[in-house]
């Protein structure tokens, strides 16, 4: 069997939603201090609802299928819909990753979650800060 999905191959042959939004809602940036691949993601909001995305991703094809695959998970949902979105399913929608790969779509997860985050700090929307776990205190990377 092939190391990486058809899926996983598309979306970083052909990454969907890459560049920049200048006048972005929220922006989140994670990097992995272990590879030290760095993913940047681009939020625009109206109404509580995600109306474009956008990702610059320096890392590995893992981490920029992840980002793309994420990006059009988020695509014209809610924020709190976005904010649900785990690394899990957004391996699962690329047809799985290898287990060595799993920690790359973490990136994603974390870089929509501080987008978020830096939206509800502009908006001064209140949230519970649980929701955000401090990188330097998770074990994904380990
Ligand atoms: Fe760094 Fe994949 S190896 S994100």
């Amino acid at each position: 069997m092939a190391l990486y999905s058809e899926k996983v191959m598309d979306h970083f042959t052909h990454p969907r939603n890459v560049g920049v939004i200048e006048d972005a809602d929220g922006v989140g940036e994670v990097g992995n201090a272990k590879c030290g691949d760095i993913m940047k993601i681009y939020l625009k909001i109206e109404n509580d609802i995600i109306v474009d995305v956008k990702f610059e991703t320096f890392g590995c094809g893992s981490a920029i299928a992840s980002s793309s695959m994420a990006t059009e998970m988020i695509m014209g949902k809610s924020i709190h819909e976005a904010m649900e979105l785990t690394n899990k399913a957004v391996a699962e929608a690329l047809d799985g990753l290898p287990a060595h790969k799993m920690h790359c779509s973490v990136l994603a997860e974390e870089a929509i979650k501080n987008a978020l985050k830096d939206y509800f700090d502009r908006n001064n929307i209140p949230y519970d800060k649980k929701q955000f776990p401090d990188c330097e205190h998770c074990h994904h990377c380990e």
